[in-house]
């Protein structure tokens, strides 16, 4: 099977932004333009865009071809639109690794891009539930924060997960991202203030949600053959997985506390890659809310079931632990501008991996875990690992 190796990423500051659609695209394709002058525009052969609703948020469809003519891309192998709600960005770096190791393809750009504060975050919060079951949840008010608030009352009661091991995960992506000039909040946050920011869905208060950002994120992908040419640090993909069971809540899993199907996709993406969860150097998780990041280190093998309150509180999950989980930030200090959040995961894994990360840099990264869920019951998963 070819490989395929990461050669260039930049993505735009996160945040409530004046720039438009297109120029947050053309702001990120340009930042991954920058990372390696070797490649240019004419070159790339492929291009996959990641979106959720433009549509709904910056009023335009047909999206792909904007972008691909807003960064000057002329793509004659692989074109198209990936949407897959908060995973969207994982699945469209997917498609471009699928097409570059068929051979269909040698050299992929896929760049990640949503802009949500238009006009209103209001607007937003309605937006969101276009990606929730409509006739069932979305409209009786199952949006994602009582989705997700679901899974933290049932961690609670099966295994004791308390609001101090929830706003632990805050604190720390909060601190994280303050050393990360890209993020929305840039300020960090204390105990305190997570525990004393109002609730928003029992037992999920404000700081531990993730936030309505606008953003952008590019990165571009090669055959292993045609990086040699343009890159001496090149990142192989050397693990991936999906697995949905479900979509609506009340239908994919009685047992909210377990997400089986991240389960899954982690042993598959580790049997993949050869590896287990002991060789994670850093993780880019899924924080959307702060039970999710808890969840996540349960199913992707960090700790055992039920131990994850326990392995934040010891700081298993920060630098100096046993996996630096979200070093950029995560969802929650960095925002969440839905289609570009996976996309995101690659340019910190690209900055990592080259030693290019300053404050934040994990030490001696060699090997990191992408993951996104599209909702509790569907989640999407890359590896990375240095290849230099
Ligand atoms: C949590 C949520 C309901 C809050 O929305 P809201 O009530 O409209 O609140 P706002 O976004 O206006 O934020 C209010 C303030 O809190 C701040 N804030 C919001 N989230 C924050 C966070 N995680 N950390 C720190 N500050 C935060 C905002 O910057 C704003 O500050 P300001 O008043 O100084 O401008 C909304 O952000 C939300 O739905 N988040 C989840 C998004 C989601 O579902 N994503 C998909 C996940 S699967």
């Amino acid at each position: 099977m070819r490989r395929v190796a990461l050669i260039a990423a930049g993505l735009t500051r996160f945040g409530i932004r004046q720039a438009t659609y297109r120029e947050l695209i053309q702001e990120a394709g340009k930042a991954a333009f920058d990372s390696n002058k070797n490649v240019s525009p004419k070159d790339i052969e492929g291009f996959v865009l990641s979106s959720v609703f433009p549509e709904r948020s910056a009023f335009q469809s047909h999206v792909a071809c904007l972008a691909a003519e807003s960064l000057g891309v002329r793509p004659r192998k692989l074109f198209g639109r990936v949407e897959n709600m908060c995973g969207s960005g994982i699945v469209a770096i997917r498609t471009a690794y699928t097409a570059i190791v068929t051979g269909l393809a040698d050299l992929v750009m896929v760049v990640g891009a949503e802009k949500m504060n238009v006009p209103v975050p209001t607007e937003a919060a309605l937006n969101m539930i276009t990606g929730l079951d409509r006739d069932w949840e979305g409209s009786y008010g199952l949006a994602a924060p009582p989705m997700f608030a679901l899974s933290a009352q049932a961690h609670a009661a099966k295994y004791g997960t308390n609001e101090e091991q929830l706003s632990m995960v805050s604190v720390k992506n909060h601190n994280h991202s303050k050393n990360n000039p890209y993020a929305h909040f840039q300020k960090g946050s204390t105990m305190e203030q997570v525990m004393c920011s109002r609730m928003i869905s029992t037992p999920l208060r404000l700081f531990h949600c993730s936030t309505m950002s606008d953003g952008a994120a590019a990165a571009i992908f090669a055959s292993e053959e045609r990086a040699k040419g343009l890159t001496d640090k090149p990142i192989f993909i050397t693990g991936t997985a999906q697995a949905a069971h479900g979509y609506a809540v009340a239908n994919f899993h009685r047992d909210l506390s377990h997400w089986p199907a991240l389960k899954e996709a982690a042993n598959d993406a580790y049997a993949m890659a050869g590896i287990g969860p002991d060789d994670i150097d850093f993780a880019e998780l899924h924080d959307c809310f702060s039970i999710a990041e808890i969840i996540a280190y349960e199913e992707l093998g960090f700790c055992e079931k039920g131990e994850g309150g326990k392995f934040i509180e010891q700081g298993l999950s920060d630098y100096g632990g046993k996996v630096v989980v979200n070093p950029r930030g995560g969802l929650i200090g960095c925002g969440h501008p839905l289609g570009a959040t996976g996309v995101a995961h690659a340019t910190e894994i690209f900055l990592q991996m080259r030693g290019e990360a300053g404050p934040r840099q994990v030490p001696g990264a060699k090997i990191a875990l992408s993951h996104t869920n599209s909702g509790p019951g569907e989640h999407h998963i890359l590896i990375f690992e240095k290849g230099f």
